[in-house]
């Protein structure tokens, strides 16, 4: 049965065309709607607006399902790795053992940083906030790669290949710096995020992690890696939508990500247990102050826009924190504190009733901090996970008829009037 659309606005009807996904999803095309009527949708949040046709990710917020390029993620996580999984975003199938071999090669050539890039970390204050510094970091590397924005290398575009290689090692060096460590070359005998470990934790107390924990964080950079259009991803398709290079693109993504109601909440998640801890472990405080409306306090890493049951990513990042600690023979109490939040908030009915669930955000940042992350460096990982998800999306923008992003409004200032004197105001 074909499905039809029409608006009335006024005395205006106006029929609709609809479009229908690959998973039959519908759309209802308004593009001709102000045009023919005068009258503009408003959507505030964009919830029930589709920006784009996207082949990228699917996912289905009610059922819980997420797939990258039709495979879903329960079946990459822990059968492939980081690197297969950035290939596949960027160029929508999986590589075959030759691509993945050059791929891997030439991501080993291109880790090192022009010396301005070190430059401008370093000059950053000790104590940035990493993602500040990360966002400055890439978007000075436009400089450098602007002309060649059109030379492919390895299979891929050699300022995506690039981004993939130096992003790490960025990531790395802003760390040092804040910690007052010199930085550490990378190592080509490792591969991508063995290497980046190394570059992180080498000559430190937290050194020595060894290759079920590269594994292990290597599955978590998968989890985080597209999540279609979500804020820094509309983002960095915004800002590409205005033909600003990639680079640009995706350093107004890094800063989006920054916000503890996105990416942040990963950071924000370890902070709050923290206030648990200060209320004595209490969960029942925590469950009790973010159904306080007199409160801005949220149960970070809880809800989400569009899944209205149980994250996936959420769930294999629960059992990936009892893998990882338990590896490390830690026994954080953090966790079982989380444990016992999910647990309180999945029972109540405030939580129940806006179907809210842990997201991806939740558990992470207790992983995170058991390898040694410092908690600045949470959001940091996340960028990391989702750069070759923004830079697919960014392709396909720019790949398309694409238009610049431009929203409407509806003005509710003042009507039109005559300025006044200063000497009469
Ligand atoms: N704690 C308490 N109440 C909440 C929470 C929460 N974490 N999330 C939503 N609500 C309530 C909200 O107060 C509202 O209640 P009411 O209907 O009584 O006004 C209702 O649930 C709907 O919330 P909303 O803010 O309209 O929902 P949204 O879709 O605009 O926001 C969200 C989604 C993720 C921003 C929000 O759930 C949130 O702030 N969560 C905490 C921050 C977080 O964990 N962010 C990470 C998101 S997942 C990873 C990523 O995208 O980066």
């Amino acid at each position: 049965m074909s499905i039809t659309a029409e608006i009335r606005v006024g005395d205006k009807t106006l029929p609709l065309p609809v479009i229908v996904g690959s998973e039959q999803e519908v759309g209802v095309d308004i593009q001709a709607l102000r045009d023919k009527t005068g009258a503009v949708t408003f959507d505030p949040g964009y919830g029930n607006t589709g920006a784009c046709e996207s082949a990228v990710t699917f996912l289905d917020g009610e059922l819980g399902i997420l797939r990258y390029r039709g495979y879903p993620i329960e079946q990459l996580a822990g059968k492939v790795s980081f690197l297969e999984v950035a290939w596949l975003l960027l160029k929508g199938e999986l590589p075959n053992a030759a691509e993945l071999a050059t791929f891997t090669a030439a991501e080993k050539a291109n880790r090192g940083l022009p010396a301005h890039v070190t430059a401008i970390i370093n000059a950053f204050p000790k104590d940035a906030h990493p993602m500040a510094v990360l966002s400055a970091a890439v978007l000075s590397l436009s400089s450098t790669y602007h002309a060649e924005t059109a030379a492919t290398h390895a299979g891929l575009n050699f300022n995506e290949l690039r981004l993939m290689a130096q992003l790490p090692t960025i990531a790395a060096a802003i760390y040092r710096h804040g910690a007052g460590l010199a930085p550490v070359a990378p190592d080509a005998k490792l591969d991508y995020t063995a290497n980046f470990l190394n570059m992180m934790f080498a000559g430190t107390a937290r050194s020595g992690h060894d290759a079920d924990i590269a594994n292990a964080l290597d599955l978590l950079l998968i989890l985080h890696a597209d999540h279609e259009q979500n804020c820094s991803t509309s983002t960095v398709r915004l800002v590409g939508s205005a033909q600003a290079d990639l680079y640009a693109s995706i350093a107004a993504g890094i800063t989006a990500l920054w916000g503890p109601l996105h990416g942040g909440a990963n950071q924000a998640v370890i902070e709050m247990l923290d206030g648990i801890v200060a209320h004595g472990g209490d969960v029942g405080w925590a469950v009790a102050q973010a159904k306080d409306k007199d409160s801005s306090f949220r149960l970070m890493g809880f809800g989400h826009r569009v899944y209205k049951n149980f994250d996936p990513r959420a769930t294999l990042i629960k059992v990936q924190a009892d893998v990882v600690l338990g590896k490390l023979g830690k026994n954080d109490p953090q966790l079982a504190i989380a444990k016992g939040l999910e647990e309180a908030a999945l029972k109540d009915e405030y939580f129940v009733a806006r179907k809210l669930y842990p997201n991806v955000d939740f558990y992470s940042g207790i992983i995170y901090r058991a390898l040694g992350f410092p908690y600045g460096m949470f959001t940091v990982l996340f960028a990391l996970g989702r750069l070759p998800g923004w830079m697919a999306h960014w392709n396909e923008h720019n790949a398309g008829k694409a238009k610049i992003g431009r929203p409407r409004q509806i003005y509710t200032g003042k009507n039109a009037r005559d300025v006044v004197e200063l000497s009469k105001r």
